[in-house]
């Protein structure tokens, strides 16, 4: 173990109910952006946790000052694939954490890790800072990107905001800083595409679910998810994905939940793709 930082992110399951509106939708741009929030709400004692979060991590997330002059070091990592262990859509909380020291002998002989670059104190202390404000901002994780088609010009209805998305941002972040980030080797990151028409605005939990004249809808959203629901058993998990892919592929349908908003996908063919494929450092 030598004293690194390490940044990461992870995934609490967590369910959130926000309230708010939203005004018409005149003529829609595509895709629909992210939406920020002010700050990261406190948890729900209601929801709990799959995996602790920041297992060994700082509890409060703290990131140590640097001096200006010091030169860090920036690595890239990537392990074997595990992480597609619950694709659990409703609800997911992502965060970034921060703990110090990598096992280096780990990460080298099942993983990769490679320098990628180097930053000063002076540009960590800036990074840490926006580090925290994407924390606090950027408070849900979206699994899935949806695409009109698989080709080149497809239109991008919605992406995704995941733990790979924040390490791009970071790149980009710290490459508008000045930094120079390098890698002999490609990077490929895994992606989930849902292939649809152009989506449909539903509404919110307010104008769904408490409504009565709603009611339909609501019913059939309760429906479609309830496959997803998290704390199953992995049998549970797997019969629970065949449902849910039946559906999505007989019924053309898939509800999508993006902002605390539901959203209706026409699906079509291929319906759903996982890709393993290439993102360059910027
Ligand atoms: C990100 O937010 C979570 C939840 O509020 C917090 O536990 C964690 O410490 C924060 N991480 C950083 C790096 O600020
Ligand atoms: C690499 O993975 C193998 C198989 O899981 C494990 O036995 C070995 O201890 C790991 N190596 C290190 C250095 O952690
Ligand atoms: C994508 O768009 C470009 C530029 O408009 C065009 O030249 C190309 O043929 C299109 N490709 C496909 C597969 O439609
Ligand atoms: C990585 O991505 C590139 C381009 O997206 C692709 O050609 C290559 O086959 C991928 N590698 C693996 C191991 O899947």
């Amino acid at each position: 173990m030598r004293p690194t930082v390490v940044l990461t992110c992870s995934v609490l399951f967590y369910y959130l109910e926000i309230v708010h509106s939203r005004g018409v939708h005149g003529k829609q741009e595509w895709p629909i952006p992210y939406r920020r929030f002010d700050y990261r709400p406190a948890a729900d004692s209601y929801c709990e946790a799959m995996f602790p979060f920041c297992p060994t991590g700082d509890r409060d997330g703290r990131i140590p000052y640097m001096n200006n002059w010091d030169i860090i070091s920036l690595f890239r990592m990537q392990a074997p694939v595990w992480e597609f262990k619950y694709g659990s859509l409703l609800g997911k909380m992502g965060a970034a954490c921060f703990f110090e020291g990598i096992d280096d002998v780990h990460w080298s002989e099942n993983g990769t890790l490679e320098k990628v670059g180097e930053i000063s104190g002076g540009q960590f202390n800036e990074m840490a800072l926006w580090v925290q404000g994407d924390n606090q901002t950027g408070i849900y994780y979206e699994t899935w990107t949806v695409r009109s088609d698989p080709g080149p010009n497809a239109t991008v209805w919605f992406d995704s905001y995941d733990c790979s998305q924040f390490v791009h941002r970071t790149y980009r972040y710290l490459t508008q800083q000045g930094a120079k980030l390098s890698s002999r080797s490609q990077t490929n990151y895994t992606k989930i595409y849902l292939y649809s028409g152009e989506p449909t605005y539903l509404g919110d939990d307010d104008s769904i679910f408490r409504v009565p004249s709603a009611k339909t809808l609501a019913d059939d959203i309760r429906k479609f998810y309830h496959p997803f629901r998290p704390h199953q058993s992995y049998m549970d998990f797997v019969l629970s994905l065949a449902e849910a892919y039946q559906k999505v592929v007989e019924e053309k349908s898939f509800y999508l939940y993006y902002n605390f908003e539901y959203w209706h996908l026409p699906m079509k063919s291929p319906y759903v793709q996982i890709t393993y494929e290439e993102v360059p450092l910027p």
